[in-house]
């Protein structure tokens, strides 16, 4: 704690930085900017205790300012352990008008290169107040629901399960860490768990678990789905993939990506941006799919559609994007060839047996650089595995630009402000946001490229059967 202020990161020193790209950041999320101006006079998030588990960057960082200008308080942690940019980080305990000695800004637990017991520690201490717990939680991929979800369960049970061999080793740092915080205070989680009004979420994997939890009628509070706002998956899931995604190749390994084999596993909306980016580099991209639309869909675009197996034998660089585990296994990557670079960009490591790799009999690690690691078999070929297989893009690049990052975060600020202001209509289920809302961030960000949008006479709204004003779709429409 400084000035008031407790934070856990880095290096305070690299404020300055920092806020030099905040500022330039701005600029470019235009979104954000206007939702401060529209909410300048009337802080809709007056009374707010937003905790955030949410990559910790330089964008993130203009989207805890934006909750803060529009009333919050806020305690923030990164949702991966390489994620964070510790410049970012710094400028936001420092806050926009304090300095290094004397921080004025907002708690951020998070650094880039954490351990996962780390991890752990940064998500409770940002969802521990001094005083009254959070009332509003922002979750990028669910790990902050669930480490309140799994503490109120356990303390209904009455006991933390002590966990087996074969759970992950992720898991089981989870389950230590919750026994720590429930011998420290029993009923923290219960007591934080009634506080919340809502959670929003960002991504597809976090989404999937508050549906599973909404389902089995154990969601303890009502839950926005951010992800499913178009101007969210359809913008960030693709074309911020296929931004971000050669930005960590490249950073990474700088080997040429012109003329080579890279196969893309998974043809979603995270699969279509990686597949074009990579294309976009000049390499002969194939796509691998259970789902058969998308599938086709890959081969309308152009892609050959192969299972994993066929095409290792040419693979020069393999991809994982389909937010399901198991997909890439250590079988696969002993059959590569010499250096072929494996990442994953779904949301967590399971998408590669990074556990089988390590168990993998002969095998050897060679660390080239951090999030660079050069993994060589027994026969004396090498895989050269990315951020450990975590989210590459932001482990070996910055994550996805800002103008991007400003529709989503747009959609998460209307959505932190409906969950707060009108909790009480919510019942504790998964929503989305309104279509209306969703245009009206796409507008802004249309008008900030300087588009020109055609404006519907009466007649023809009437003749469409839509209003003048929107929404121009009906809610089926897949875009
Ligand atoms: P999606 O559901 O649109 O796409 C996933 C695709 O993978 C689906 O088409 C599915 O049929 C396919 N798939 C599932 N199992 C497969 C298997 N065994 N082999 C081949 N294909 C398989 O999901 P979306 O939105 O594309 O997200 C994917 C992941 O990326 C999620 O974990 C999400 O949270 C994450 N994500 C990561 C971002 C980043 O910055 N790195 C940004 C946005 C999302």
């Amino acid at each position: 704690t400084r000035n008031g202020v407790d934070f856990a990161v880095a290096d305070l020193s690299l404020a300055e930085f920092g806020r030099k790209e905040i500022r330039l950041a701005e600029h470019e999320m235009p979104g954000l900017m206007a939702l401060r101006r529209e909410y300048s006079e009337v802080y809709p998030l007056r009374g707010a205790r937003v905790s955030g588990s949410l990559h910790m960057t330089v964008q993130t960082a203009v989207l805890i300012e934006t909750l803060v200008s529009l009333g919050a308080e806020v305690r923030w942690a990164s949702c991966n352990i390489f994620s964070t940019q510790d410049h970012a980080a710094a400028a936001v305990v420092v806050g926009p008008h304090g300095t290094p000695e004397e921080p004025q800004g907002v708690p951020v637990f998070a650094w880039k290169g954490e351990s996962l017991a780390e991890y752990w520690w940064c998500t409770e201490r940002m969802l521990t107040w001094n005083g009254e717990g959070p009332n509003m939680i922002l979750d990028d991929g669910g790990d902050a629901t669930m480490l309140v979800h799994k503490g109120a369960e356990f303390e209904r049970a009455g006991v933390v399960p002590p966990g087996d061999d074969n759970d992950p080793d992720e898991w089981k740092v989870f389950l230590r860490l919750l026994r720590e915080s429930l011998t420290a205070d029993s009923g923290k989680w219960t007591k934080i768990g009634e506080g919340i009004r809502g959670v929003t979420e960002e991504t597809t994997t976090g989404v999937l678990r508050l549906y599973q939890l909404a389902a089995a009628g154990e969601l303890l509070f009502p839950a926005i789905n951010v992800n499913d706002a178009v101007t969210k998956s359809k913008f960030d899931n693709r074309y911020g993939i296929r931004h971000s995604l050669v930005d960590g190749i490249n950073r990474g390994t700088d080997v040429l990506i012109g003329g080579k084999v890279a196969v893309v596993c998974g043809y979603g909306d995270v699969g279509k941006g990686a597949a074009e980016s990579l294309r976009g580099q000049g390499a002969r991209v194939v796509v691998t799919e259970i789902d058969p639309i998308c599938a086709l869909q890959a081969a309308m675009d152009g892609y050959q559609v192969k299972k994993l197996e066929s095409v290792l034998p040419e693979a020069d660089i393999v991809i994982t994007t389909t937010g399901n585990k198991d997909v890439v296994m250590a079988e696969h990557m002993a059959l590569m060839k010499h250096q072929t670079i494996v990442g994953n960009i779904g949301h967590f490591d399971n998408e590669l047996d990074m556990a089988g790799l390590a168990r993998y009999p002969g095998v050897r690690r060679e660390n080239i650089k951090p999030q660079v690691d050069e993994w060589t078999f027994p026969d004396g070929h090498s895989v050269l595995v990315l951020s450990e297989g975590r989210l590459l893009n932001l482990g070996n690049a910055t994550g996805h630009p800002s103008f991007v990052m400003s529709n989503s975060f747009s959609n998460q600020v209307i959505a932190q402000v409906e969950l707060f202001t009108k909790y009480e209509e919510y019942d504790n289920e998964v929503y989305r946001l309104p279509k209306q809302l969703d245009e009206k961030v796409a507008k802004i960000h249309l008008q900030a490229l300087g588009g020109e949008l055609t404006k519907l006479s009466k007649d023809q709204a009437e003749y469409i059967d839509v209003d003048v004003e929107g929404p121009f779709k009906p809610d089926h429409y897949r875009y």
